[in-house]
């Protein structure tokens, strides 16, 4: 038996089956473990099933000498200094494949809503302010026929792609194509790059401004792909459409960050794994690859680190 520590309640069934083989102690609280807390948790422990809000650093693996497996509660793993982990011999996982489906239906339900404008028609009626059908009011983009650009053909990236090809978008992806000419010819831009130092402000303004006017960002990746203040400035100015966010920097936002009081955002708190289903079998692989490490085996969802 191994001590466990699992930084957040995971009300899944999973967690059963390593509660059954391990000794495992959770953090019981409502919000994100503090650093500081974490690494005194983790003073003893051999396995760590972590979220992707927690820093796993030379500094909580130095405070945690037994520690052999972190499991991540995701599939992005930005989280995780991988050279610290290497330095360590730490085995990490993630959870790759369960939440694809999910994470592509809000990123196409992000872009339909701006497309179609419907946060702003919804809050209209609520305001009073629909008076009559009009030949001209809330006029968005029709996706039949626009040209959907994907940064990322990863697996998430390749099932916006088929959403959009089935509402009859063309599809342009970054490979074969230069992100510069994805950039420039696409009416709505998906980002599905993980996060690391080369993609870190990929969408910067220089990239904004080659942007086609009026075009949609939609952004279900991780926040900092993306420099904020570019995209509020870009907004203001007109040149963007709409910005469509799943994920911002930092998270949360605060309500009055500036990117708010753009024109034409839309922010949703990170929820693109978040459907029972999906959030299920997140927890059953990352269980999984804890105790297959935990036993000796490798993990069954590894990390290349
Ligand atoms: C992930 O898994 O990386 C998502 O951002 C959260 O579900």
């Amino acid at each position: 038996m191994s001590h466990v520590v699992i930084s957040r309640r995971l009300p899944f069934p999973a967690v059963d089956r390593l509660a059954a083989a391990h000794d495992v102690v959770t953090w019981e609280e409502d919000r994100p473990i503090p650093a500081d807390a974490l690494r005194e948790l983790c003073t003893d422990a051999e396995g760590l099933l972590c979220m992707l809000t927690d820093r796993v650093d030379a500094a909580l693996l130095s405070a945690a000498p037994r520690l052999r497996a972190v499991a991540v509660y995701a599939v992005g793993t930005d989280n995780v200094d991988r050279a610290a982990a290497r330095a360590h011999a730490i085995a990490v996982g993630n959870t790759p494949d369960v939440l694809t489906e999910a994470t592509a239906d809000i990123a196409f339900a992000l872009l339909l809503a701006a497309a179609r404008r419907l946060p702003e028609a919804a809050e209209d009626v609520r305001a009073g302010r629909w008076q009559t059908w009009t030949p001209d009011g809330w006029l968005g983009l029709e996706l039949h026929g626009a040209t959907l650009g994907i940064i990322g053909a990863g697996r998430i990236g390749q099932a916006v792609a088929r959403r959009g090809a089935g509402f009859g978008m063309e599809i342009i992806t970054a490979r074969p194509l230069a992100v510069e000419e994805v950039l420039e010819r696409a009416d709505v831009v998906s980002l599905h790059v993980p996060l690391t130092a080369q993609t870190r402000h990929l969408i910067d303004a220089a990239a904004l401004a080659r942007m086609k006017p009026g075009a949609i960002l939609v952004n279900t990746a991780r926040g900092p792909i993306v420099d904020q203040v570019a995209l509020a400035d870009a907004l203001h100015r007109g040149h963007l459409g709409a910005a469509a966010l799943d994920v911002t920097d930092p998270e949360p936002l605060s309500p009055d960050d500036p990117l708010l009081a753009a024109p034409n955002v839309i922010v949703l708190p990170h929820i693109g794994s978040a459907t029972h289903v999906t959030r299920a079998r997140m927890a059953d692989l990352a269980v999984d690859n804890l105790l297959a490490a935990l036993d000796g085996r490798p993990m069954p969802h590894p990390v290349a680190l």
